[in-house]
């Protein structure tokens, strides 16, 4: 159970045969590790929630390896086949209607009437998914309210003994989850920022994308909860200097730091160290808090701000 597994072609195949067996497989996703399971198998996905310990009402991402596959699957126009054919594979994810009478996908979908979508970027999520044959939910390979993991450790850390498989893609590029838009209205509303900027929809679109903040209570995308991706220790953002027992990880030019998210002051930098540096200063012995570098809201910056932003509050 949960052993790390290389990520060869025959591994990926015997992965794929525990999807269809109703297993858990964790894969590498551009973004972060997936937890996957069979769409179309409620037992797998119940089991998906239960391994997280994430609510029931949190819904889950459906990742594909083909465009086509949409259609049977979510209501589509000509505005979401644009965005999938600009930008998938890769960090975007659809909120869309369900095609109606589709029990199978309610758990899936926390009995909501819509369906996140994404196809990923990582040839090892698109051939799990081609070789399993069906679409592969996957929330981040973590326990709930933990930060994401980025590497197959860090997923054997969080889950280990939950999940049937981990295959080792390596430390995943993007290092953030994907970005999240909501299709299903007149506007497109990002409802989590992530691994594709703003500004690179909005130049697409021509069009301002709206930013949803959401109720903290009552969350249309639970990623909006204001505790999440919680360290242990408490975090202080937007740090100019380190404070007395504080591990200190900095940006561009700041020096005086135990880590630098980018010292070129590179957001995917930044981004892709994320969620690994936060670990390493919560393992850290010699220092009892964390503080953050003030990071640019701009590009992927937005995404790395939600995140801190998230992981500094203590409710
Ligand atoms: O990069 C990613 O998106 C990663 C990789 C594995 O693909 N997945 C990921 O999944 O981050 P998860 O479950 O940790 O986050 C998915 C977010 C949650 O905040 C969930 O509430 C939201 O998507 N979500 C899912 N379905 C939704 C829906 N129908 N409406 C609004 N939000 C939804
Ligand atoms: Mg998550």
């Amino acid at each position: 159970m949960s052993t790390i597994f290389k990520a060869n072609d025959e591994n990926i195949l015997k992965a794929a045969e525990q999807i269809k067996a109703g297993g858990l497989v964790a894969f590498p996703t551009e973004t972060v590790y997936g937890l996957g399971a069979n769409v179309y198998d409620s037992k797998a996905v119940a089991a998906i929630f239960e391994a997280k310990g994430r609510p029931r009402f949190n819904p889950l991402i459906s990742h594909i390896a083909e465009i086509d596959f949409l259609k049977e699957y979510v209501q589509t126009d000509e505005r979401v086949m644009a965005l999938a054919k600009k930008f998938w594979p890769g960090p975007l994810t659809f909120v869309l209607k369900r095609i109606d009478n589709n029990p199978a996908l309610d758990l899936a979908c926390a009995g909501l009437k819509t369906a996140t979508v994404r196809m990923p970027k990582h040839p090892v999520a698109l051939k799990l998914i081609q070789k399993s044959g069906v679409p592969i939910v996957a929330p981040s390979a973590n326990k709930s309210q933990t930060l994401s993991p980025t590497t197959a450790e860090d997923v054997f850390e969080s889950l280990k003994g939950k999940v049937d498989m981990i295959l080792d893609g390596g430390k995943c590029a993007v290092g953030v989850e994907s970005t999240i838009i909501d299709l299903t209205g007149k506007d497109v509303v990002m409802l989590r920022a992530g691994g594709i900027a703003l500004e690179d929809l909005q130049d697409f679109l021509g069009q301002k994308v709206l930013i949803s903040h959401g109720n903290p209570d009552m969350p249309s995308s639970p990623g909006q909860l204001l505790k999440h991706y919680a360290p242990k220790k408490i975090l202080r953002i937007n740090a100019l200097k380190r404070e007395e027992g504080e591990f200190f990880i900095g940006f561009g030019r700041v020096t005086d730091c135990d880590l630098n998210l980018s010292k070129t002051a590179d957001l995917k930098e930044a981004a892709s160290n994320l969620f690994s540096y936060l670990r390493l200063a919560d393992a850290d012995k010699n220092t009892q808090k964390i503080a953050v570098s003030p990071i640019p809201e701009k590009g992927l910056g937005l995404a790395v701000n939600d995140r801190i932003l998230r992981a500094s509050y203590r409710i």
